[in-house]
């Protein structure tokens, strides 16, 4: 299981150092919420603010657009350092072309679903998809408890991936902590995303390390 520490989490007064921080204490890839005050009511940042982190960690930068229209930041997003940019399957534009654009700009491309949208929404996409991420809470927020039956959604895609011949990684994102992520690991999470619990933790290595050993032992539990 690979962690992806939220910086929505973060203190804002020091993103740079945050980053390097969350680097130091182990994240595997560091997740970056823009939020644009449209698609949800939260203001982040945006394409600026990421290039002005990206000094600061040489760790895959796995962006989170929840924008209402993320075509228009996908140029501005590559060019600030994101490796991978996410975009929700809900928002505005043909997803086959934001994909694309994804794609040119050199990033990885994922979609992200929100809690209601229903799964097979997105399997017309899976074959141009380097990333699917299912929301767990609903998007514009940290610290919300966590829907268990979205793992659902996480089995359905896993299933339609494999039948199709296809190896993508699915993450997801909202309400992961000590108690959920043995679930996670059971339906077949690859990558979690994780604020709250990480940034929240006295010691944000150790919390890092105990999601992924507790991933580990319910994986391992399998029969
Ligand atoms: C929610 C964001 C998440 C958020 C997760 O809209 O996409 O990335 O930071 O926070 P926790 O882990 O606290 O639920
Ligand atoms: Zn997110």
């Amino acid at each position: 299981m690979l962690i992806s520490p939220s910086m929505l989490s973060s203190d804002f007064s020091r993103l740079g150092e945050e980053a390097r921080r969350i680097d130091r204490a182990g994240a595997d890839l560091i997740h970056l919420d823009v939020m644009d005050g449209n698609f949800v009511s939260t203001i982040t940042f945006g394409a600026q603010v990421i290039s002005s982190i990206r000094p600061y960690t040489e760790k895959f930068f796995d962006v989170h657009m929840m924008v209402a229209q993320p075509q228009h930041q996908v140029g501005p997003l590559a060019r600030a350092g994101a490796n991978g940019i996410t975009f929700h399957l809900e928002a505005e534009g043909d997803p086959a072309e934001t994909i694309r654009f994804i794609h040119l700009a050199g990033c990885r491309a994922g979609v992200a679903l929100k809690p209601a949208t229903p799964v097979e929404s997105l399997f017309p996409f899976l074959p141009d998809l380097d990333l699917v991420l299912v929301m767990t809470v609903e998007p514009g927020a940290g610290g919300q408890k966590f829907i268990p039956s979205m793992l659902e959604k996480v089995r359905a895609v896993r299933a339609r991936a494999r039948a199709m011949g296809l190896s993508i990684p699915v993450e997801i994102d909202g309400g992961v902590t000590f108690e959920t992520v043995g679930q996670a690991a059971r339906a077949g999470v690859d990558i979690c995303v994780s604020g709250t619990t990480v940034f929240g933790a006295q010691n944000p290595a150790e919390a890092i390390q105990t999601l992924k050993q507790i991933a580990a032992e319910a994986a391992a539990e399998q029969p």
